[in-house]
């Protein structure tokens, strides 16, 4: 499909009708004039429709964000998400391949009084260094994340994702709720949490501890006994073997915790 194609038929998934469509590109930017984005222009990888502001407080509030946090948001449009981040005393930047959008997301950053905050970059989200996010609030098809994937799971544990509406293929969210107020088709939020990756196999004590990870599934055995009910958040891990419970935090290639059930003990396990 080519470029173009690909815009147009983002555009049709994102729920904007042919007409809109039209009338986007027909609707050019007459030289002189400021630049005023439009809803459905058309974009590199995706076209540009904005987040509805209470959907953007919602992403926000479902990801627990707070100053500590560092945002990114991939593919930030008029940069509504960061902006909205920042006034929430959240620092973060946006990466917007149109230069056009960069500009006028830093001009509302800065009319809102948060460019201290609130930044934005010029660049490809699918080459952009994501390392210091610890939330991602993005508004991107399934077929932009799916790509965006192997960058996700290299983030610190932890790291949330929220996002607009679609879903990650094969990624059950952690959790998946609904803006309320006047967010019109854009209600659905989704969170993703980073879980940290142990997959292979731990040594615990004498015994042998092999782990299968989906995301933040994990399944596998310890000796010969079938582990079950296994999940991750974070860098904390859960699951159980017959009646005993295990539950532990992972950290440098050590799991540490303690069981409860059958057994109540300490327990660790080293990577190897
Ligand atoms: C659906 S809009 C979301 C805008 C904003 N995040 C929001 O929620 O309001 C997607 C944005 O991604 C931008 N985009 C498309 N492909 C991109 C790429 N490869 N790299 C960076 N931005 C891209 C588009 O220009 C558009 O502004």
């Amino acid at each position: 499909m080519n470029r173009v194609m690909q815009s147009v038929s983002g555009l049709l998934v994102l729920g904007i009708s042919a007409a809109a469509i039209a009338l986007a590109t027909a609707q050019d930017n007459t030289p002189g004039k400021p630049f005023e984005p439009r809803q459905g222009q058309p974009g590199k990888d995706v076209i540009w429709v904005p987040t509805p502001e209470a959907t953007v407080q919602k992403m926000l509030d479902v990801a627990k964000a707070t100053p500590d946090d560092y945002a990114i948001d991939l593919g930030s449009g008029d940069g509504r998400m960061i902006i909205a981040a920042a006034k929430r005393g959240i620092r973060g930047h946006g990466v917007e391949y149109n230069p056009d959008m960069v500009e006028y997301a830093r001009k509302k950053a800065a009319e809102a009084g948060v460019s201290d905050k609130a930044t934005f970059i010029q660049g490809d989200m699918y080459e952009a260094d994501i390392s210091k996010a610890t939330v991602l609030p993005l508004f991107l098809l399934s077929e932009n994340l799916e790509r965006l994937v192997p960058n996700f799971l290299k983030l610190k544990p932890g790291t949330r994702i929220v996002i607009n509406g679609y879903q990650i293929y094969g990624w059950q969210p952690d959790l998946t709720t609904q803006a309320e107020g006047d967010c019109g088709y854009w209600c659905t939020v989704h969170l993703y949490i980073v879980p940290a990756q142990i997959g292979g196999a731990w040594r615990i004590g004498e015994q042998t501890l092999t782990v299968k990870q989906e995301y933040q599934k994990i399944s596998g055995t310890l000796g010969n006994q079938p582990i079950e009910n296994g999940v991750i958040r974070g860098d904390e891990v859960s699951f159980s073997i017959g009646r005993t419970e295990y539950s532990g935090r992972i950290a440098g290639g050590e799991i540490s915790g303690r069981t409860k059930g059958a057994r109540s003990d300490a327990w660790s396990a080293r990577k190897g």
